[in-house]
């Protein structure tokens, strides 16, 4: 039978729920001269990834992409099956044996670290963990954070520093509105945070956040921005950058705000948020109990990099800032998974163009696709995967046209349901996602919220009918 018909419909897995699965199987699926079977696996029972477990729960704007999400997922030939971990539950085997080609979108779970001293001083904590406990992620609901902290070093200068600075800029009450996790919302309603430092190891020309949301720091409710006017006095290099970068680029934006907010001066409002450029830390300095109690920093230079552009150099000066809470906020990076190739120097699956390729020898690996930051690392907004996943859905059915798919009897397709089965795993499908949508969103009016999430996967699972458990409240 020709795969790729009714009668053999060509079947895909994709591993990854997040914008880069999604946007693969929407590609997938809404073409019409292939006929496509998609069967998408999540480790999470929730789908879209960092839609769900990053974006800010005050940017509620940005999870309307989900409709585009749930618009690929009623496809007649679309099947979710969350709670499933690749590497876990079933192996890179069981896939071959079920399915013609393998998409992997699991995107870059890890975090990235500075390798100083201190780093693991109770009190200094990967943005990664509070991104995932303010967003109820479950893999973070344990974490712990002690808001009797007054001044916090934020370390980075992307949107991810600039989410997590928000964050902890506002007050609990701004945030009851959003879909942050309930955890959360009790603990930062007794912050006493008031002075968040934010540090970039090169200077304002470099930074990596967006004008839009270093806007957004300048116009919070109880939080000023503060901006020393010396900290914006820009060496020979950046200004050549700055003019080489053409009228309209996000550093001509990003300085021209700086330098607005040099204006201001303190402010009057309960809490500071301080911009430092030029500054690398060098430790975390503990105190007695090990907890952190100041952060050493070393001055830093611009100074012509290898690879174009300016590099940090440090200058042999220091100095410490006082702080009591430390979020290390430096890029995310990929999790090996058992089975997959993985490159540990760049923390992502090699491939050529989004074929996988063998690190060892460099050849493809027949079949089997990478798509989204697994591809190509943790740069990039939710939109750019659209464009980079149909490329990559495109890869899959130019690999079928051309006779690079064996042609092979596959089991029935309920038979990855019963291998699931057989291993006692308890996967949701995309209908049971839906029992706990319409619960978090139900739960979300009584306080006046979006939705409030579910972060233990056991309660998800009793909500959609898949265990029982009599103590559940
Ligand atoms: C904190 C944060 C905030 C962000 N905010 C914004 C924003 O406001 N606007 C914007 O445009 N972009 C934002 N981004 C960027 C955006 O989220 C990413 O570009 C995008 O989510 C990457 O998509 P992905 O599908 O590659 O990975 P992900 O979204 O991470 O999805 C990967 C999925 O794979 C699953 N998975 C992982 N391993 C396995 C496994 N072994 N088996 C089964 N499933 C697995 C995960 O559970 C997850 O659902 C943000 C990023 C971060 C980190
Ligand atoms: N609202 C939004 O649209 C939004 C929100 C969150 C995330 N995102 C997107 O998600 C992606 C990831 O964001 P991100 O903030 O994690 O990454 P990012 O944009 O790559 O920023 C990482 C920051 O960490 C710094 N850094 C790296 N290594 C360091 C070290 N050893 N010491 C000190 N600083 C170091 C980088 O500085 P150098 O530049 O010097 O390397 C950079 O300032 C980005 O594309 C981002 O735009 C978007």
């Amino acid at each position: 039978m020709t795969i790729g018909t009714k009668e053999r419909p060509l079947r895909v897995a994709i591993i990854g729920s997040g914008p880069a699965g999604f946007y693969c199987a929407d590609a997938l699926l809404g073409q019409t001269a292939t006929e496509v079977e998609v069967d998408m696996f999540d480790r999470l029972p929730t789908p879209y990834g960092l839609v769900r477990g990053g974006v800010a729960p005050d940017h509620q704007k940005i999870k309307s992409v989900i409709a585009i999400y749930e618009r690929a997922a009623q496809h007649e030939n679309f099947r979710f099956l969350g709670n499933v971990m690749l590497g876990r539950d079933v192996q890179v085997a069981d896939l071959v044996a079920h399915y013609d080609q393998i998409v992997y979108a699991v995107g870059n779970e890890a975090d990235r670290r500075l390798g100083i001293p201190g780093e693991y001083l109770i009190g200094v904590t990967p943005a990664t963990v509070f991104v995932g406990w303010y967003n109820a992620h479950p893999d973070y609901r344990d974490a712990t954070f002690d808001f009797s902290a007054k001044s916090v070093a934020v370390v980075g200068n992307g949107n991810v520093a600039v989410d997590v600075a928000r964050i902890l800029a506002q007050d609990a009450e701004e945030l009851a509105a959003t879909d942050i996790a309930s955890h959360a919302l009790s603990a930062l309603e007794r912050s006493q945070v008031r002075q968040i430092h934010l540090l970039g190891r090169r200077g304002p020309v470099q930074a990596a956040f967006t004008p839009a949301e270093l806007r957004e720091l300048g116009h919070l409710e109880e939080a000023d921005a503060v901006v020393d006017p010396r900290e914006i006095d820009l060496d020979e290099g950046s200004l050549a950058e700055l003019d080489a970068s053409g009228k309209n680029s996000a550093a001509q934006k990003n300085v021209a705000l700086l330098r607005e907010y040099a204006t201001r001066g303190k402010g009057d409002k309960p809490r500071k948020l301080h911009f430092h450029f030029l500054v690398s830390p060098v430790e975390f300095i503990g105190d007695d109990d090990g907890r952190v109690r100041a952060v050493r920093l070393e001055k830093n230079i611009l100074v012509p990099g290898s690879s174009g552009g300016l590099q940090a150099k440090g200058t042999g000066e220091f100095f410490e800032i006082p702080v009591q809470m430390v979020l290390v906020s430096i890029g995310y990076r990929g999790r090996p998974i058992p089975g997959v190739p993985f490159d540990e120097r760049k923390g992502i699956i090699p491939n050529t163009d989004g074929c996988v390729t063998d690190p060892a020898t460099g050849e493809v690996v027949p079949n089997q696709y990478v798509a989204g930051w697994a591809k190509s690392g943790p740069q990039g907004l939710i939109g750019s995967h659209k464009q980079a996943s149909g490329a990559v859905a495109k890869l899959v059915l130019e690999d079928l046209r051309d006779g690079r798919v064996p042609e092979r009897d596959l089991p029935d397709r309920e038979a990855i349901y019963r291998l699931l089965d057989e291993r006692q795993i308890d996967f949701v499908t995309f209908h049971d996602w839906k029992i706990l949508d319409r619960v978090e969103v139900n739960r979300g009016q009584r306080r006046g919220a979006p939705r409030v999430k579910f972060s233990a996967i056991e309660d998800m699972l009793v909500i959609m009918g898949k265990r029982d458990h009599p103590d559940w409240r």
